[in-house]
């Protein structure tokens, strides 16, 4: 990966690859943005660009421009930022993004970046995030590396007088990004190499990294804590299913907020018995991505040491068939004793996360929040722009709005309600496992979720909509998977204050 680094000092005098000039839409000058002294180097080249209206700064437009040879850098790379309709972060980090493709197309092997609006600490976030999620590719499983050069270096140029802020910002902007990278590596790898077993490994391996409490139960003891609900569907897994439990800052949870993220851990959904079609199989073996949205945020808030007992539960397993699977009118038990009639092996997320959040209680949270691909009606509902939110608390909803919106992965309320949950009554256990009414799926899915919570401050993300390509832009690939999640918990983690003693 990327290393980025920072240097306060003169930009003439930067010696790169490719001088990164981040231009804000609608400039007069190259003085307006910082750039005054670059432009006298490259003989007014940017002031003629504007002037001729050729260059306005809009969002993601881009130039490279070439100073003589005796400047101590080789290209300039102008990179509009664009104007109000997009937050300003978000607008930087698509220019970063495109800026780093452009600059490692032309063969860049290190490259500086200056320009930096206000406020510089979330902006140097951005940049941060942008170049490295927009450098993101997955090629572990080619057998031949492709043999692109690969942009190495990164300075991030600033002014002596805000490198603290700067500082502060890239060392987010850092762990931000690596969470997103891992989660999308996790996503994108196929479901005979990332099986539950694998991702208890990823978590084992964070937690030696970073210092996390870790425990990985495994079937026997899943039996012992009497899991019926995720036992059911890992009856027919051929690789068997883990419980993945890590903490950071357990030795201090008296004393600290205690939070807990619950991400589905699905490493393939076939469907089961309610089997999917050829096509409705496909990128399913990304179903694990919210469990892979909490291992990266579980990484990051480590890293950033932020001061709060953060507890990630992963409930992992296949939903595959086979004569041992859990078959649709089957009735199993979950592990607070609500016994539950299947209707769909199709609706399994649901059943992984029901143990989950009957186990979250012994945290004592003071919120819990899951997140899951776990309805196509969320994503039909909102494509890929947003995933869809629902909460017991106001309070915690507005915090993932606001997270969701800082780190724009964004998430939009939707409603909770005792009719939803009539669509699961049933005639023969507490309760159904899914509707047979294809209706406002994702509210249900929530109200069969809400039987297992007895916590007053829990919120449920389904990013079905999210977690693949959808919602392309220039730090998101068009292939594959987005890495949704991490930032947001790791951005909600660092922002959540509980109303202690209150
Ligand atoms: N993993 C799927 C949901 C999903 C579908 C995620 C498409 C991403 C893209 C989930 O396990 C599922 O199959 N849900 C069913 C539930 C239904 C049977 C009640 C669905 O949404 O159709
Ligand atoms: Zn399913
Ligand atoms: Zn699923």
């Amino acid at each position: 990966m990327i290393e980025i680094t920072l240097r306060a000092g003169s930009l003439e005098a930067t010696e790169t690859d490719a001088l990164v000039v981040l231009a804000p839409s609608g400039a007069q000058s190259a003085d307006s943005f910082g750039a005054g002294a670059i432009d006298a180097i490259l003989g007014g080249l940017i002031g003629r660009l504007l002037n001729a209206g050729d260059f306005t700064g809009k969002a993601e437009q881009v130039a490279v421009l070439y100073p003589p040879e005796s400047a101590a850098f080789k290209r300039v790379v102008l990179v509009g930022t664009g104007n109000g309709d997009v937050p300003l972060a978000e607008r930087i980090r698509r220019a970063a993004a495109v800026a780093g493709k452009c600059a490692q197309d032309v063969g860049a092997k290190h490259v500086a970046i200056c320009g930096l609006p206000d406020p510089v600490e979330a902006t140097t976030t951005a940049v941060a995030e942008g170049l490295i999620l927009g450098l993101y590719t997955f090629d572990s499983m080619k057998s031949k590396a492709a043999d692109q050069s690969k942009i190495e270096h990164a300075v991030i140029v600033c002014s002596g007088d805000v490198i603290a802020e700067a500082e502060a910002g890239l060392r987010v902007g850092m762990a931000l990004a690596r969470a997103t990278s891992l989660a999308r590596d996790l996503a994108n790898l196929p479901p005979n190499v990332c099986t539950p077993a694998y991702l208890a490994e990823i978590a084992v391996r964070i937690a030696g990294e970073r210092g996390l409490q870790v425990e990985v139960l495994e079937r026997g003891q899943m039996q012992a804590l009497q899991m019926g609900a995720l036992l059911a569907v890992a009856q027919a897994a051929h690789n068997p299913p883990r419980f993945i439990v890590l903490q950071h800052n357990a030795h201090r949870s008296a004393e600290l907020d205690t939070l807990v993220l619950v991400g589905k851990g699905v490493t393939f959904d076939t469907g089961g018995y309610s089997l999917k079609t050829r096509d409705g199989m496909i990128g399913m073996k990304g179903d694990m991505s919210g469990a892979a949205a909490v291992l990266g945020a579980m990484q990051a808030v480590s890293e950033l040491q932020v001061e709060k007992h953060v507890v990630g539960i992963i409930p992992a397993s296949e939903n595959l068939v086979d004569a041992a699977a859990y078959r649709p009118q089957d009735v199993i038990t979950a592990s607070n004793g609500k016994t539950i009639e299947i209707i769909s092996t199709d609706a399994e997320g649901r059943l992984l996360l029901a143990d989950a959040l009957v186990y979250a209680k012994r945290f004592a949270p003071d919120a819990v929040v899951d997140i899951a691909t776990l309805t196509g009606s969320a994503a039909a509902a909102l494509g890929g722009v947003y995933s869809a939110v629902f909460a017991t608390d106001a309070e915690l909803r507005r915090a993932l709005e606001h997270a969701g919106e800082t780190v724009f992965e964004r998430v939009w309320p939707m409603p909770m309600a005792p009719e939803y949950r009539k669509q699961i009554d049933s005639d023969t256990a507490d309760m159904r496992n899914s509707s047979t009414i294809p209706k406002a799926g994702a509210s249900v899915a929530t109200m069969f979720l809400a039987e297992f919570v007895d916590y007053p401050v829990w919120a449920h993300v389904d990013m079905a909509g999210t977690f693949v390509d959808s919602g392309a832009s220039a730090y998101i690939p068009a292939k594959g998977m987005s890495g949704y999640g991490a930032r947001l918990l790791t951005q909600f983690v660092i922002e959540w204050t509980t109303r202690k003693g209150v």
